[in-house]
């Protein structure tokens, strides 16, 4: 079997270089207080701006964000429109902070069901920001890891079909030239916020070594001390890989 390399089992934790969170909880932030879920939406894209913000400054070198998954389509209309509305605003508002800072920007997802001029939006802001290397900051938009799966494998039998490689010569590391995620480590650091302890269907294969840690914060409340409190949790884990560590 031919594997991609995993970091040898040395028992220590360095720093995270890929920090990944489930941004979850807006809707019952909003609840909570009344108000409607879009608040709560509103009130998790000003949390996705500080985030940001604190990554860079805490040196975290790719930080990747799940704003809508493919399960989301099967919210209400209205809230969904809401959400693409803010997607909107986002990519239009951020974009000159975020390179200012240095950051360059990915969205990962199935653009298909996107609207054309947030596919536009998306394509121009990548641009912008391409040559950017402070920290990388991936956004999954539309994104489901099992669809994800399903593609890369629908790819690889096609050009195998068109004679371009064999079955045999197909291994994790061709299989994850593939994925959507091509050429992004993978996340060291799972975070989940608002109490649910589950994955949800956000990169499950990229995750196989991820420590994951669960947090209670409802991500509208989410902020760099959060993010922080996070990282010294996973300094305290043992990664293992299979191995017998120290
Ligand atoms: C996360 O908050 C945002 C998205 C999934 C788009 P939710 O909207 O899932 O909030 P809860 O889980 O209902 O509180
Ligand atoms: C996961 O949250 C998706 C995003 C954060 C974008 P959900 O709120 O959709 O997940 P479930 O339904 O609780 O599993
Ligand atoms: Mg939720």
């Amino acid at each position: 079997m031919s594997t991609a390399p995993l970091p040898a089992a040395s028992g220590e934790t360095s720093e995270p270089h890929h920090v990944a969170i489930i941004m979850d909880g807006n809707g019952r932030w909003a609840k909570a207080r009344g108000l409607p879920r879009v608040a709560g939406h509103r009130r998790g894209a000003d949390a996705v701006r500080r985030v940001v913000r604190g990554a860079g400054e805490l040196g975290i070198p790719v930080l990747t964000l799940f704003a809508f998954s493919t399960e989301n389509w099967t919210r209400p209309a209205d809230e969904v429109s809401d959400l693409m509305g803010l997607l909107r605003h986002y990519l239009r508002s951020e974009l000159d902070e975020l390179h200012k800072n240095g950051a360059r920007l990915r969205v990962i997802g199935n653009r298909d069901g996107l609207a054309s001029d947030i596919v536009r939006d998306i394509a121009d802001a990548e641009k912008m920001t391409r040559n950017n290397n402070r920290i990388d900051v991936n956004i999954c938009v539309n994104y489901g890891s099992r669809d994800e799966i399903v593609r890369a494998a629908r790819n690889l039998a096609q050009r195998a079909v068109a004679g371009e490689l064999t079955a045999d010569g197909i291994d994790e590391g061709s299989f994850e030239r593939e994925l959507l995620t091509a050429g992004v480590p993978d996340p060291d650091l799972l975070i989940r916020t608002s109490g649910e302890q589950r994955i949800s269907n956000f990169l499950l294969w990229q995750c196989a070594y991820a420590e994951l840690v669960f947090v209670d914060t409802l991500w509208p409340d989410f902020g760099k001390e959060h993010l922080e409190q996070a990282v010294a949790e996973f300094r305290r884990r043992e990664r293992r890989y299979g191995g017998v560590g120290s």
